[in-house]
């Protein structure tokens, strides 16, 4: 009854039907759907308590006159479909143990801030705190992708306290400026489209993301200078 409820059963269905060969995909729902299910409310907690982490840091920096330095923060849960084919396109094996070992982007939260020195300051605040274990620290914005994507992605583990168990949870943090999340959104709109791209658009998206890294750098220097003045 709750299963219907939620609908998530339907669509893991679907997705397991379509991925595995005819004749397997009942005896996966019966072992995995509720194990899945129990995952994916663990993974839920744990990005509650990353974007509440956040949302505290937001709180203490907004006191007084001092500037918030957090522009958005975004959650997302990465869907059944997406979940399933990152097993498949990596060969892991397609168990619901197989998904919480090996994938690291289940939970995602996405910090946006107002200048780059923000985003270096958020991050050591995260990784200060005592429950924050960093597992793995992608700087892209200290080297871009060859594509010109910028960001700051850390993966991280920290535990969620259940009912009478504690459990330690990997969560995908990114964190960018406003300028880096408005490339990467449209970039990403126009990737859809990957096939009519030819070297011309991605010499032209490249030549944007300098534009948009250019802006970063101009708006931290009006925002240093002004701060040494006040
Ligand atoms: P996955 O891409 O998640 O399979 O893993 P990975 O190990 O290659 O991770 P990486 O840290 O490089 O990127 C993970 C995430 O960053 C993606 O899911 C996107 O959200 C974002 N990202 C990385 N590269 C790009 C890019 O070129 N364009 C855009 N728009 N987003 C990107
Ligand atoms: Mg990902």
């Amino acid at each position: 009854m709750k299963k219907a409820e939620t609908g998530l059963t339907e669509e893991i269905r679907q997705v397991i039907g379509m991925s595995l060969p005819a004749g397997e995909a009942a005896g996966w729902l019966e072992e995995y759907a509720e194990p899945y299910r129990e995952l994916m409310t663990r993974y839920r907690c744990a990005m509650m308590e990353v974007e509440t982490k956040f949302r505290v840091l937001s709180e203490e920096l907004s006191l007084g006159d001092d500037r918030n330095p957090i522009e958005t923060i975004k959650v997302r849960l990465k869907k059944p479909e997406s979940i399933l084919n990152k097993l498949k396109r990596n060969g892991f094996p397609m168990t619901v143990e197989s998904i919480e070992r090996n994938i690291n982007d289940i939970a995602g939260v996405r910090v946006i801030c107002s200048f780059s020195s923000d985003i270096y300051m958020l991050a050591d605040s995260l990784l200060k705190q005592d429950d924050v274990i960093l597992l793995q620290k992608k700087d892209y914005i200290a080297e871009p992708k060859p594509n010109g994507y910028r960001s700051l992605h850390l993966i991280i583990a920290t535990p969620i306290f259940l009912h009478n168990s504690k459990r330690l949870m990997k969560v995908e943090v990114q964190l960018r400026t406003l300028a880096m999340d408005m490339w990467a959104s449209l970039e990403h709109k126009l990737s859809y489209k990957k096939n009519a791209e030819s070297a011309d658009m991605a010499a032209e998206l490249l030549a944007c993301a300098e534009i948009s890294a250019e802006i970063d750098r101009r708006m931290e220097k009006i925002y240093s200078d002004i701060s040494s003045k006040g």
